[in-house]
């Protein structure tokens, strides 16, 4: 932290002074907004969000686990179906592990190094943030046993809800389901494309080898998913009432294109998603959501990055279509498009709100995709972003996804931080069967399921372990937060809320310390 502050110091805002009259007066803005709200410890929330995913780990724990009161669960994972499915990641606060939630949280946490890596670094936590997603692709890699057939998901939500159980005790059915030629999912298979070809990116300098190899399954994802067709949740039954893909499987794809575009340079992939932008929804479809189900604003802003490199300007036209789009999600964080149907809903606290149960997951992304998108406009020579309701500044495009993170941290009505373990006030009911009771670690008595139910879910005390780093789904539409652990839709917190938090994390982190320390 230190040497990265005294390295900005001398090297970076010396030339912006003498040349950059207006870099500066931007950079004074950012202060004296920075200055006008209480501060978050920014370094600490990106510590503690990556702590979340060893939480969150299913099967052998490595020596160096540093979420103490976990320990192995899942170790025969697969093995009535003959494959390894060891490993990977539980969902939220249960313990199926659900394949296109799991590769979307890697995706965003791959988005999030490949974006705001240095300033991961720079907070001394990219070892933990890579650590993050290879538990993820270490398990895809098991899943995708062969060209055409991916295992989809290992437990299912319907015997897992009738217990309240350690996941170290877990006496449900482990039963893996797949997908493959005759049971087609190119949503799962488009998704998990992306997230190994983003993942990809991330590997490529540091561990070459392990990156090739994401990318090659990524590929063959990519073909299997786009070759046979089919929405995965109508083929797995178990999915249905749990992650419906309700959008379809088209905008996987694209997404799927577009990260093997990036990842590799290779048209084919370009060409794609520029061929298919129209027919797939890609430039068509206006939408105010940005989530594990609905990807197209993703895509948008990732087409709209293209359009910044000369050698994309023969797909100018398509591209600007993408980039029409983009603009109208990010317009409507903003509240400035035409028509309340056209904008988000805001809390009166100013929170983004989409819908009661976990809501937090549409903010986090959300703040992410526009923060992503204040940065392309930085970069684009100061361009303003022109909506319905006037032009919008890079510098407000930031300051509103940070209104988004620090009124999760704390900066809210209640007073209350919805990141766990964070602040002086947080949820310590969160409906998380892990921490909700005694950890394993410590007692090592069975605890059956309904024995868990009876005796720790029915409990109005605290969690006895703390899910630090954990994104819950927050407060309501008015800005109410009822801690119960029975109240799941506030209560519970999944992987993808947390992952785009580590990139916002970490660069608001490095505004924070570079801009307030080089001028004081
Ligand atoms: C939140 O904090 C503010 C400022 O310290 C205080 O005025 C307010 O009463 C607090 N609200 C709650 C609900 O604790």
């Amino acid at each position: 932290m230190e040497k990265m502050m005294i390295k900005m110091r001398k090297k970076k805002l010396p030339l912006s002074i003498s040349h950059h009259c207006c870099f500066l007066l931007s950079l004074f803005s950012i202060f004296a907004s920075f200055r006008s709200t209480p501060v978050h410890n920014y370094a600490d929330a990106l510590t503690k969000s990556l702590l979340y995913f060893e939480a969150q780990r299913s099967g052998r724990l490595p020596y160096n686990q540093r979420v103490t009161w976990r320990d192995n669960s899942g170790l025969t994972d697969g093995l009535e179906q003959g494959v390894d499915l060891v490993g990977g990641y539980y969902d939220a606060g249960d313990h199926v592990k659900f394949g296109l939630p799991m590769a979307f949280t890697v995706t965003m946490l791959s988005w999030s190094i490949i974006e705001y890596g240095e300033y991961i670094s720079g907070a001394g936590e990219l070892e933990h943030a890579v650590e993050a997603i290879k538990w993820g692709t270490d398990y895809f890699i098991k899943a995708h046993t062969s060209p055409n057939v991916l295992w989809a998901e290992v437990g299912d939500g319907y015997t897992d809800h009738y217990c309240w159980q350690r996941p170290e005790d877990m006496t449900t059915s482990r039963q893996a389901y797949k997908i493959d030629e005759n049971n087609p999912g190119s949503d799962l298979a488009g998704e998990t494309a992306a997230a190994m070809a983003a993942a990809s990116i991330v590997f490529k300098k540091t561990n070459p080898h392990y990156s090739h190899l994401l990318l090659h399954h990524a590929q063959q994802l990519f073909e299997f998913g786009d070759k046979y067709r089919g929405k995965y949740d109508e083929n797995i039954g178990v999915a249905k009432n749990y992650y419906t893909s309700v959008s379809g499987y088209k905008d996987e794809l694209l997404w799927a294109a577009i990260w093997l575009y990036r990842a590799t340079d290779n048209h084919h992939y370009l060409n794609y998603m520029i061929d298919n932008g129209d027919s797939f929804g890609g430039i068509g479809w206006s939408i105010t959501e940005f989530s594990w189900d609905v990807k197209f604003a993703g895509i948008q802003v990732l087409a709209s990055q293209l359009l910044t490199e000369e050698k994309h300007m023969k797909h100018k036209d398509m591209l600007e279509k993408y980039q029409s789009k983009a603009e109208y999600y990010i317009c409507s964080c903003l509240n400035k498009n035409n028509g309340t149907k056209n904008n988000v809903g805001l809390t009166p606290g100013g929170l983004i709100y989409i819908r009661q149960w976990n809501n937090m997951q549409y903010v986090s992304s959300g703040a992410f995709l526009v923060l992503v998108y204040s940065d392309l406009l930085r970069k684009s020579n100061g361009k303003e972003l022109k909506c319905h309701g006037g032009e919008v500044t890079s510098e407000e495009l930031l300051q509103f996804s940070k209104s988004q993170v620090d009124y999760i941290l704390g900066s809210n009505p209640l007073n209350m931080s919805y990141l766990v373990g964070f602040g002086p006030r947080f949820p310590t009911r969160v409906h998380h069967r892990g921490a909700s009771m005694v950890s394993y670690r410590e007692n090592k008595g069975f605890i059956g399921c309904t024995q868990g139910y009876d005796n720790w879910y029915g409990s109005t005390d605290p969690n006895p372990n703390i899910v630090v780093g954990a994104l819950v789904g927050g407060p309501n539409h008015n800005d109410e937060f009822n801690d119960k652990r029975g109240n799941y839709m506030q209560t519970e917190a999944c992987t993808y809320n947390t992952a785009p938090l580590v990139g916002i994390f970490a660069k608001l982190n490095y505004l924070e310390n570079t801009v307030l320390h080089a001028f004081y």
